[in-house]
């Protein structure tokens, strides 16, 4: 990584995440400008084969965010009309509003409390036969449970999709999150994730059929192959709709980015995992045995990875039990911002949302323990590779001010 000053020296505020962008990313993307084909050209296919290389997967199609990507999945995958699919509470609003675009409905199982991911017991005890998929996400960056999960779909017969837009550069057991066994692992590009095409997204498949059905959805359904066509073709010009799609494409010149950003991937995701190690070293020793540890029963804990499964970073999002503090997350958030430091919350649990609730109504009344407390304590720092290791030591002596301080005395 290049070398500049801590950031927080030069900018306001220390956001939760952000791009990093260089002389090359830039320079891709000029000569993209000038090529005669601004999008549908010949940097759409060597992006999606780029990608598929990385993770370890035989296709791959690029679309114009990680929502249409999720879309895409889930109707190339053939789900539909009073078709159930299984995710997590503690995830973004996509990744069941792309289950209801197809008229599929969403059951919402409960989540490790340690990870926010989902917990496969409470999958199992959703499954009925109307069930079409299991949807995890690899909150933050760790991978979810997969050789169980993966377990559970084949048991049932069910799909397993791989919300993956927190994992791109994570692995599980060896294997790239992608290079698994899924029937389809989507991405994002959006800035904050670990590499952009600005706005953008993809699906990785192992099915060459599917490959072939995402990449007409993606585009209005269109065939354009003679040999798939139902008539036979007129001229050189003909193509047939053969299905309702969308114009989901991502053009060249955000194409031209990604391949740029992914050359750069292993770097991003190595100096992710270095600042993690910082945050842990700078926590233990800021707030001492007595308040940080990696238990549960910790009042303040950095995120938890599990063995054998590496986790990319997307996000760093700590843990702490705001009342032993004497303070509430909320305070703590303001303290910070004053500090200049941007935090988040990943994320909100779907059936809080009115439009989740209302989709929903069946799932209201089950409690989900797991994932009730995984969000009451979360709080995501900031977290992306431009960052010095001396912002994550000035995050971390303003977070002990507006814990600890507040503990030693009334803050209003
Ligand atoms: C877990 C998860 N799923 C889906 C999405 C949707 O991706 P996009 O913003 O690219 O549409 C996001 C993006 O924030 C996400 O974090």
């Amino acid at each position: 990584m290049r070398a500049g000053p801590p950031l927080a020296e030069t900018v306001l505020v220390l956001p939760y995440g952000r791009q990093s962008i260089d002389d090359e990313d830039i320079a891709a993307v000029i000569t993209a400008l000038r090529a005669p084909l601004l999008t549908c050209g010949p940097l759409v296919g060597r992006f999606e084969a780029a990608l598929a290389a990385l993770v370890g997967a035989p296709y791959a199609t690029a679309c114009s965010s990680g929502t249409a990507a999720l879309h895409l999945a889930y109707a190339a995958l053939g789900i539909g009309e009073g078709d159930e699919i299984i995710t997590t509470p503690i995830t973004f609003s996509a990744t069941a509003a792309a289950a209801y675009y197809v008229g599929a409905t969403v059951r919402i199982a409960d989540t490790d409390p340690r990870t926010g991911n989902l917990d496969p017991a409470s999958v199992e005890a959703l499954i009925t036969s109307r069930t079409r998929a299991i949807v995890p996400v690899h909150l933050a960056g760790q991978p979810a449970e997969l050789a169980r999960l993966t377990a559970l779909a084949r048991a049932h017969g069910l799909r397993l999709i791989e919300d993956a837009c927190h994992a791109l550069g994570a692995t599980s057991g060896g294997v790239p999150i992608g290079g698994g066994d899924s029937d389809a692992v989507v991405y994002s590009f959006h800035p904050v994730k670990h590499v952009t095409t600005g706005e953008g997204g993809a699906v990785v498949v192992r099915n060459a059929d599917i490959k072939r059905r995402l990449d007409r959805l993606r585009q209005h359904g269109i065939e354009r192959d003679p040999e798939r066509m139902q008539a036979r073709p007129e001229g050189p010009w003909a193509y047939e709709v053969q299905e309702l799609g969308w114009n989901y494409r991502l053009p060249d010149l955000a194409c031209a980015l990604g391949l740029s950003q992914l050359t750069r991937l292993p770097a991003f995701v190595a100096r992710r995992r270095a600042l993690a190690a910082r945050y842990r070293a700078a926590l233990a020793a800021t707030f001492g045995a007595s308040a940080y540890g990696d238990t549960l029963e910790a009042p303040l804990a950095a995120p938890v990875e599990i063995a054998g499964r590496e986790s990319a970073y997307h996000l760093f999002a700590i843990a702490a039990d705001w009342a032993h503090f004497g303070t509430t997350r909320a305070r703590t958030v303001a303290a910070l911002a004053e500090a200049g430091i941007g935090t988040q919350v990943h994320y909100i649990p779907l059936l809080q949302h009115p439009l989740h609730a209302a989709r929903c109504p069946g799932e209201l009344a089950r409690p989900r323990p797991g994932a009730d407390r995984y969000y009451a304590r979360t709080l995501s720092l900031p977290m992306f590779p431009a960052m010095h290791d001396a912002d994550v030591d000035r995050v971390v002596a303003a977070l002990h001010r507006a814990l600890v301080r507040t503990t030693e005395g009334p803050t209003q």
